[in-house]
């Protein structure tokens, strides 16, 4: 999947506050390493080097077009292009943080306990995920990926939610973890502008569906989802969009 940093900066307000509030519950002690899985742009990163500005942080960044921006934007930051899926680090860190990204990948019942194994005994696992996928933003994709003529294209990314309820996180890390928080917020975000929750989703959810098809059929798609998920959030009186967002949060600090 190619990410265009430009497209996901246009709502980087709404999209640093998460990483913010997960950054605050994180406590105070000492970090010396740090790893910011699916860094993207690095403007998350800086935030972390700015609070632990002795540590190593260490951006893991699988595009190439992210690592590049971030490059730009951060360069007090250590770069690694570098596949979640395949990343066997040689150390352990003090922090792992991940804000955005690990819904992204499949098999969290492995993948959670082995990014544990990675942090160090007494050291923090920060994540916070989006859990938005049954609100009709996201489901709305799917619809229009199975009502059209793109059908064969695009039908095998329909597949159910990439991330589970809160309690299935607390499973897996209760055992490895001495203190362990869970929770949920929903932002209620405010957006402007024409059919803002369409742009987005296009500079996430969306781009997995359009990168499948080229041309006018790609167009076509981009406007049939348009036109269902502008109907699904309209303009209120004051030309603002409500778009509800819920995320999902955990911090837990592993067994010393
Ligand atoms: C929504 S962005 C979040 C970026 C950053 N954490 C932030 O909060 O601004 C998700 C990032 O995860 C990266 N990503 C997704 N899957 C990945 C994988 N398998 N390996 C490495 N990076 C991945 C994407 O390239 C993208 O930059």
């Amino acid at each position: 999947m190619v990410w265009d940093p430009q497209q996901y900066l246009k709502f980087s307000g709404h999209r640093l506050r998460p990483a913010v509030d997960l950054l605050m519950r994180v406590p105070d002690f000492a970090v010396r390493s740090v790893a910011d899985l699916g860094a993207g742009a690095g403007n998350v990163s800086k935030l972390l080097k700015e609070r632990w500005p002795d540590a190593v942080v260490t951006g893991v960044e699988g595009s190439a077009e992210m690592v590049a921006a971030g490059r730009k934007a951060a360069p007090e930051i250590e770069w690694l292009q570098q596949d979640l899926a395949s990343w066997q680090p040689t150390q352990t860190y003090d922090l792992i943080y991940s804000n955005a990204a690990l819904h992204w990948l499949p098999d969290h019942d492995r993948l959670f306990p082995a990014l544990m194994q990675r942090v160090a005994p007494g050291g923090m696992l920060a994540v916070q995920m989006p859990r938005n996928f049954l609100a009709p933003s996201h489901v709305l994709i799917g619809e229009t990926a199975l009502d059209g003529p793109w059908r064969s294209k695009v039908e095998h990314l329909v597949t159910p939610p990439p991330v589970a309820e809160p309690g299935f996180y607390h499973g897996l890390l209760s055992p490895l973890s001495e203190n362990i928080d869970i929770w949920e917020t929903e932002y209620l975000q405010v957006l402007e502008g024409d059919n803002p929750v369409k742009e987005w989703t296009k500079g996430t959810w969306l781009t997995r569906y359009l990168d499948m098809l080229q041309g006018p059929e790609k167009a076509a798609f981009e406007a049939a989802y348009g036109e269902r998920v502008a109907k699904a959030y309209p303009k209120n009186a004051s030309g603002q969009t409500l778009f509800p967002f819920r995320r999902l949060f955990m911090v837990a600090q592993r067994k010393g």
